[in-house]
């Protein structure tokens, strides 16, 4: 067995790589007219006003706790069911991130759960589209309206998806991307942050550049050596370069964003009647964007355990993987902020079940049979009888 199939791939074509070129014999290898053409770029496919690159997504959502204003003992409404950047941004502005459980069938952070948690303190709440999926943003906003809090969307998984004909980025007051190669489109590392707000924008601008009102492109252009610096910001910038890489990828996105699709309609139609192997629930009112691919696995009725299923998969050349580590249960968070099993109860219970398949556009129809073949046969050779 020679062939491994990744979770995830990015895939960098001749077209991309000249465009990169092009920038790399230009006299801007940074923050130049590729940051502005690529930002335009992301806004107006997202139908949003404003957006700032940076050079991940981490980096956005650090911005965008910025520009939301989260400062030292400020509550943050956050998921466990996500990568760690979800809830370590809250962290680096000196707020508390306050856990919410998640709903067991998407995996999306449960708004009925949220009231409940909200004090004086809160200031902000943290979405995850999980996977792809976009959360159920009129409760979220419903609830950010009535309590005064900023929404945040970590749309790091679901650029280009639709909540009720609103894109991703147009939905939330600051929405956040990933240009990590995993994701839908690449700049190597990047990430970018939308707002339909002037202000967060703003913000944002002069926090990836150390917190100084200009950038050397605009001194450039205005003659002067004169710059200030008016807040602690960082140095958050992406490449011209990496930015010509994003507008050549964003071209390909709607069609990568339809063979994600089909490659999930394919596993769903092999799946459908399995009832050890349970897809994730797809809700009628929003368009997935698949980032990952997602089962969740009866354990209790086979012989093996996730471990050695996981191990199984992985020795037949399938890059399984696990989709996540309720953010909680890590050291730093036990140990810092004393969180500890049962505090999100259904995310807990759902890790033990999930394991993500591999979905990246250039996967053919063989080798999402081969990857469910293999699992069903598996999972139905191990059926306590
Ligand atoms: C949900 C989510 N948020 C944030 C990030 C962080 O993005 P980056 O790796 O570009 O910093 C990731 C990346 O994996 C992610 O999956």
């Amino acid at each position: 067995m020679n062939r491994y199939i990744p979770y995830g791939k990015h895939y960098i074509e001749d077209d991309d790589i000249a465009e990169v070129v092009k920038v790399l014999k230009s006299d801007w290898l940074t923050t130049g007219p590729k940051v502005d053409e690529f930002e335009n770029a992301v806004a107006s496919f997202c139908e949003s006003k404003y957006a700032v690159a940076v050079n991940s997504g981490t980096a956005a959502l650090h911005a965008a706790c910025f520009a939301a204003g989260i400062s030292r003992g400020d509550e943050v409404i956050v998921t466990p069911m996500t990568f760690v950047a979800s809830v370590n941004c809250v962290l680096y502005c000196n707020g508390i991130p306050v856990f919410i459980d998640v709903e067991e069938n998407t995996l999306l952070i449960n708004p009925s759960l949220i009231e409940q948690k909200i004090t004086p303190k809160t200031k902000a709440i943290i979405a995850v589209d999980y996977a792809g999926q976009p959360c159920n943003y009129d409760a979220l906003l419903y609830i950010a309206k009535k309590y005064n809090l900023v929404l945040i969307s970590d749309a790091c998984h679901s650029i280009g998806s639709v909540y009720k004909n609103k894109k991703t980025g147009s939905i939330a007051d600051i929405t956040v991307f990933s240009f990590h190669p995993v994701k839908h489109i690449t700049t190597g590392e990047g990430g970018m942050i939308l707002t339909n707000n002037m202000e967060y924008a703003q913000k944002c601008k002069v926090f990836r550049n150390h917190g100084i009102t200009t950038d050397f492109k605009q001194r450039e252009q205005m003659g002067t050596w004169f710059y200030e610096m008016t807040f602690l910001g960082y140095n958050y910038r992406i490449t011209d370069f990496q930015c010509a890489l994003g507008m050549s990828q964003l071209k390909k996105l709607p069609i990568w964003l339809r063979k994600r699709n089909y490659i999930a309609s394919l596993y769903n139609e092999h799946f459908k009647d399995n009832f050890l192997i349970k897809p994730l629930e797809l809700l009628p009112d929003r368009t997935h964007a698949f980032h990952l691919y997602v089962v969740k696995i009866d354990f209790k009725k086979i012989r093996i355990t996730k471990s050695e299923l996981f191990k199984m998969l992985r020795n037949k050349g399938i890059g399984v993987n696990v989709h996540y580590i309720p953010v909680h249960l890590h050291p730093y968070y036990i140990n810092n902020l004393k969180t500890a099993k049962g505090l999100c109860p259904v995310a807990e219970k759902v890790y033990e079940e999930i394991i993500t398949l591999p979905i990246f556009p250039q996967m053919n129809e063989d080798d999402v049979n081969y990857i469910a073949n293999t699992l069903k046969e598996i999972v139905d050779k191990n059926i306590i009888t």
